[in-house]
């Protein structure tokens, strides 16, 4: 039990609910404990408003790990000043329940104030990767999600932490951080969790009206046009660029950010597709911001044969 002013905000336990953690000290002795025991830690970091693609990444957790470990933070050194930091879904309450039944041990839900105190001054930043694509498109994104991260990971230093494959980039730059800095955290990516009709889930989805969730799945439609050219034989990245666009280009209530293919590794772009590549979407439907991408890869030498993740 962590002691003197910080016995304070002890866990609490509440039925059908998650045990939820509020301080850091809780949450490091938690982690102590089960280290102690020699239990194999998981970490899965959400903002919360969760979905299928969260329960997918705990599904996939629990099946290494126990404890297995949420939080629900909805970091503001991640958002812009132009963005929805102040109306991004809060729904602690349904989460909570949802992490419960997905049984999840326990909830690290901290106060923005315990993560930030008032001098808080140091910052976690990957460079080049960080500039790039989702970087450029917003500015300071990256280096309030690497710090974050860094700093969930230090708290409860898991043995492995779980992100999904639909932010590919921020996934990539974590697991480059989390190699720069010999974190002894294993970071593992999971796959995207669609719609039946293809729209990648996202808690930002909730956001759009019925008409812009029509429009959305032009992302997905998309990536599965490119898919079709790449598996007839194109190789050439501004052809597989100009199918994108057109595709987008063709639903009224959207309009491409970026359409990128670029190299798996460094996310810098790619000529031809000789090697396992991203193709990237950023799409405006309406206000709404949102990304989506394909992962391609291939078994055979010369890349004839590809594998579409998508
Ligand atoms: O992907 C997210 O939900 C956030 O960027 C993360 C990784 C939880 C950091 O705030």
């Amino acid at each position: 039990m962590p002691t003197g002013a910080q016995q304070c905000c002890a866990p609490t336990s509440v039925k059908g609910l998650v045990e939820t953690i509020r301080t850091i000290a809780w949450m490091k002795e938690m982690a102590r404990q089960a280290r102690a025991e020699s239990r194999i830690i998981g970490l899965v970091p959400t903002m919360g408003a969760l979905h299928e693609g969260h329960t997918s990444l705990i599904a996939r957790a629990k099946q290494q790990c126990s404890p297995l470990i949420a939080s629900i933070f909805v970091n503001p050194k991640q958002f812009g000043p132009n963005e929805d930091f102040a109306k991004y879904p809060r729904r602690f309450e349904s989460d909570s329940e949802k992490l419960k039944q997905a049984g999840v041990d326990a909830l690290f839900a901290p106060e923005a104030a315990e993560i930030y105190p008032k001098d808080f001054s140091t910052y976690v930043h990957v460079e080049g990767l960080s500039e790039r694509l989702e970087g450029k498109s917003r500015p300071g994104h990256f280096r309030g999600v690497t710090t974050v991260v860094m700093k969930l990971l230090q708290i409860v230093q898991p043995h492995f932490a779980y992100f999904g494959r639909k932010d590919a980039q921020q996934a990539r730059l974590i697991t480059q951080m989390a190699r720069d800095l010999n974190l002894d955290s294993e970071i593992v990516m999971c796959p995207i969790v669609r719609e039946a009709d293809g729209l990648a889930l996202s808690s930002r989805n909730a956001y759009l009206n019925s008409e812009e969730r029509k429009a959305a799945t032009i992302l997905y439609r998309a990536l599965d046009r490119a898919r079709s050219e790449l598996a007839a034989g194109v190789r050439d990245a501004l052809q597989l660029q100009s199918v994108l666009h057109r595709a987008i280009g063709a639903e009224r209530l959207a309009a491409v950010d970026y359409a990128e293919i670029v190299d798996a590794e460094s996310f810098e772009p790619v000529v031809r597709i000789t090697r396992a590549c991203y193709v990237l979407l950023a799409a405006f439907i309406g206000k709404m911001r949102l990304i989506d991408n394909m992962y391609v890869e291939t078994k055979s030498p010369g890349f004839d044969e590809l594998m579409f993740h998508l």
